[in-house]
C-alpha cells in the first residue's frame, strides 16, 4: 500500500508534505506547464510586500560549489496585484496558497496580514522576517528575538484565527532556538527554516564581487547540513511546533533527511531552477523512500532520528 503522506500545517491538513520554497516559483504560474500545482502540498509564494518593488541591481545570481548565491531582493508587484491576479489564479487551479509576506516595519507586516485575512482562500501565511527593520537601524528582524516576536505578534493579531501563521527563520544567528521560542511565544503556529545564508563571491578574473549588491543569499545542497542542524535543534526545544523545512533539498531522500530531523513539511527551492518539475519528482521519490522502508504514515518518520538517538538505536541499510 502507498504510504499515507497527509501532514498538518497548523490546523490545516495538506495531502502531502512537498511545497515550493518562497521566491523560487513566483506565484506558481511558471510551474504550471511542468507540474499540476494542485497536486503539490502547497505553493509558497514569493514574499509579497505592500508596494511594488524592482529588486536589486544585476548581476544578482552567482553559481557556487553545490549552491547558488542570489541578491534578487524582494522584487514583486505588491499586495494589490497579488490579490487581483495571483491569488485568484492559484485558487482557480485548485492549489493551496501559502502566502509569504515581507515588510520593513512591524506595521507593514500587520497591514499585509489584514489584507490577506480579508481575502478568501489563503491556506497559511509564512512571515519572511529576514528583512531589515527600518525602525531599528536596519537590523534584520530574524536576528533579534524581540523584533522577530513583535512582527509575529502583530501578524497573528491581524490574521483570521483559522489561518496558521508560520515564522520563517534565518540561520544567520548565534542561537536559532532563542528566535524560535520568541516567535512561538508571540503566537506563531509553526516555523519555517531555513532562509538563505549570507555569502559573497568574488570574480577572480574581473577582481570584483560577482554580485552587484556584493552580498547575497546562499542556497542549494551546500546549506542542507545547516538546515538539518537548525531543524534538529528547534524540534528538540519545541517538539510540538510544526516545522516546514527547506535548504538544499534536491531528492526525496534529502526531503526524508529533513523530516527525520523534525520537519513535517519540506519546501523545494533551488532545485526548481534546473528541474522545474522537481516538486513532483521529489514527492514521487519520497513516496518510494517511505514504501521501501515499510513506512505506512508520514507521521511515523517526523523527528524519528531524534527518537532513535534518545533510545540509542539505529536501523539497517535500506535496499
Ligand atoms: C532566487 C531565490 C529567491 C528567494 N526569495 C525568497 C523570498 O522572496 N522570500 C523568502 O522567504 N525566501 C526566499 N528565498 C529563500 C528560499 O525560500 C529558501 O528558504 C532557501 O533558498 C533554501 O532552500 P533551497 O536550498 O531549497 O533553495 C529565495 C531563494 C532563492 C534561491
Amino acid at each position: 500500500m502507498a504510504p499515507d503522506l497527509r501532514t498538518r500545517l497548523g490546523n490545516v491538513e495538506l495531502p502531502n508534505p512537498i511545497l515550493t520554497a518562497s521566491g523560487c516559483a513566483s506565484s506558481g504560474r511558471e510551474l504550471a506547464q511542468f507540474v499540476d500545482v494542485s497536486k503539490i502540498g502547497a505553493i509558497v509564494t514569493k514574499s509579497v510586500m505592500l508596494a511594488p518593488r524592482a529588486g536589486r541591481p544585476t548581476p544578482r545570481m552567482a553559481e557556487t560549489s553545490s549552491g547558488m548565491l542570489n541578491s534578487i531582493g524582494l522584487q514583486g508587484p505588491g499586495i494589490d496585484a497579488f490579490l487581483q491576479r495571483d491569488l485568484p489564479w492559484l485558487l482557480s487551479r485548485g492549489a493551496r496558497a501559502v502566502v509569504s509576506i515581507a515588510g520593513s516595519t512591524v506595521d507593514e507586516y500587520a497591514e499585509l496580514a489584514a489584507r490577506l485575512s480579508d481575502a478568501a482562500g489563503v491556506t497559511a501565511l509564512e512571515v519572511n522576517i529576514s528583512c531589515p527593520n527600518v525602525e531599528h537601524r536596519g537590523q534584520v528582524f530574524a536576528c533579534d528575538p524581540v523584533d522577530a516576536g513583535a512582527v509575529i505578534e502583530a501578524v497573528r493579531a491581524r490574521t483570521r484565527y483559522d489561518v496558521p501563521v508560520f515564522a520563517k527563520l534565518s540561520p544567520d544567528v548565534t542561537d536559532i532556538v532563542a528566535i524560535a521560542r520568541a516567535c512561538v511565544a508571540a503566537g506563531a503556529d509553526g516555523l519555517s527554516m531555513i532562509n538563505t545564508l549570507l555569502g559573497m563571491v568574488i570574480d577572480t578574473d574581473a577582481v570584483r564581487p560577482a554580485l552587484a549588491g556584493m552580498t547575497g543569499g546562499l542556497s542549494g545542497p551546500a546549506i542542507r547540513p545547516v538546515a538539518v542542524r537548525c531543524i534538529w535543534q528547534v524540534k528538540q526545544a519545541l517538539p510540538d511546533v510544526p516545522i516546514i523545512g527547506m535548504g538544499g533539498v534536491m531528492t526525496g531522500r534529502d526531503a526524508l533527511e529533513l523530516m527525520l530531523a523534525g520537519a513535517s513539511m519540506v519546501s523545494v527551492g533551488t532545485a526548481v531552477f534546473h528541474d522545474p518539475s522537481a516538486c513532483a519528482r521529489i514527492l514521487r521519490e519520497l513516496d518510494d523512500e517511505l514504501a521501501r522502508r515499510g513506512v505506512e504514515r508520514l507521521s511515523e518518520v517526523i523527528g524519528l532520528a531524534q527518537e532513535m538517538r534518545a533510545a540509542g538505536r539505529s536501523m539497517g541499510a535500506v535496499k
